[in-house]
């Protein structure tokens, strides 16, 4: 294997995506069923072909990348990342993972794996469009229909079903993506850290253990507009009042947990808008994270009671609608601890960690063996465009999965 040649080839491709994105010169925006998605899934089309494996785009938008092995009765080893990105975000937040999965593909072509090798691109992991996430490593299990797609809007009021259409896929057919239950036989992934320990302590892979569970509302306060002078403070239903009483709590509610849990509202939105009206209504996002799935309930729990209590107070009303609820995951203590003896013999500095971020790692981990790395992320900036990490990271990662890879193809 040579490193230095697969960090170039790694090199030259992410540089060629970074132009598929709607924001030149301001980060990657890659949102999922646009132009910029299709101009990157027709891309890794024509690398993976380049590299020898036989393409295929599937009905929830996903591509993959097949090295057949030797006995294709046997589950196949899967190792792969997202291909969308965030608004304004990095150049290798999910991409880089994909295109050191068609790397390693690229060398197992030449070992007559035993097992199938499926290099995978998954479509939607960020749920940034629609606020849910795991679109396509979901769809492969089996967990999306039609009535989900019908169910999810963009900022638009677009839905998936109608963004699918659009972007030339089927929606009715989205439970054709789902794989034979025991065809996947271990699911791997390679991805930057987007956190700070790596970069801080100078350590070049991180061994991933655990990823933790996640929970993602939109809520919608309902007030009623009114005209903001003469409207008096007791005779008003101000919409942004009441969500903000509520909204000023959440991070609190996360402190309070003590042990890393994390909630953030990243949207708010109030409607009409105007400096002078009351607002009719108020969304917000509400993003909760932890690895004790005990937090992730009892945050909700709160969230839900104080929403109560303070729509009531105000004299409106309000929907809560879930978009993404999933529990925390172990990985795979062996792929692990083989990583581990990998990174021993290139004298790679390694630690072992959580993930504060979700990856289709999470989804997939959930029901398949899973294995996971990191590599560091400049000063742990991610979900922005400043995200950066040293190429040769890449090659470090291609490295110690390749030798993962073949451990796992080979019998
Ligand atoms: C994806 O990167 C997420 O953790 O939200
Ligand atoms: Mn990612
Ligand atoms: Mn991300």
């Amino acid at each position: 294997m040579n490193k230095e040649l697969m960090t170039k080839r790694i090199a030259e491709n992410l540089e060629h995506l970074k132009q598929f994105t709607a924001t030149p010169n301001k980060g990657c925006t890659r949102l999922p069923f646009t132009k910029e998605a299709r101009q990157a899934a027709d891309y890794l089309k024509t690398i993976m072909k380049e590299a020898g494996l036989e393409v295929k785009e599937d009905e929830a938008g996903n591509v993959f990348g097949f090295i057949y092995g030797s006995d294709t009765s046997l589950p196949c080893v899967m190792m792969g990342s997202h291909f969308d990105s965030v608004v304004n975000g990095g150049d290798y937040d999910g991409i880089a993972g994909v295109i050191c999965a068609i790397e390693v593909a690229r060398q197992l072509k030449n070992t007559n794996p035993k097992r199938t090798f499926v290099a995978a691109a998954f479509c939607d992991e960020e749920g940034m469009r629609f606020g849910t996430g795991y679109f396509g490593s979901g769809a492969i299990l089996g967990n999306r229909t039609p009535e989900y797609c019908r169910t999810f809007t963009d900022k638009n009021d677009v839905s998936i079903y109608d963004a699918m259409l659009e972007y030339g896929l089927d929606p009715e057919k989205i439970e054709n993506a789902k794989w034979k239950d025991n065809s996947i036989g271990y699911f791997i992934e390679a991805h930057i850290e987007q956190g700070p320990v790596l970069h801080a302590e100078n350590t070049q892979i991180g061994l991933v253990d655990c990823i933790v569970g996640i929970d993602r509302y939109m809520v919608t306060v309902h007030g009623r507009s009114d005209h903001a002078g003469t409207t008096p403070m007791n005779m008003r239903l101000d919409a942004v009042d009441a969500a903000t009483k509520v909204i000023s709590k959440i991070a609190d509610w996360a402190r309070e947990t003590d042990d890393g849990s994390v909630a953030t509202v990243g949207y708010i939105k109030t409607i009409p808008g105007g400096m002078n009206i009351v607002a009719e209504a108020c969304e917000f996002t509400v993003d909760i994270r932890s690895r004790n799935i005990e937090n992730l309930e009892k945050i909700s729990a709160k969230l839900h009671d104080a929403l109560e209590h303070e729509v009531k107070a105000m004299g409106g009303s309000f929907d809560i609608q879930n978009k993404l609820a999933i529990t925390p995951v172990n990985l795979d203590k062996s792929m692990l601890h083989m990583m581990e003896e990998s990174c021993k013999n290139h004298n790679f500095s390694y630690r072992y960690m959580h993930s504060g971020a979700g990856h289709d790692a999470l989804e997939i981990g959930q029901v398949i063996p899973t294995a996971m790395l990191f590599v560091p992320s400049k000063d742990g900036r991610s979900h922005c465009m400043v995200e950066h990490t040293e190429y040769s990271h890449f090659g470090n990662a291609a490295l110690i999965m390749t030798e993962l890879a073949e451990k796992l193809t080979s019998n």
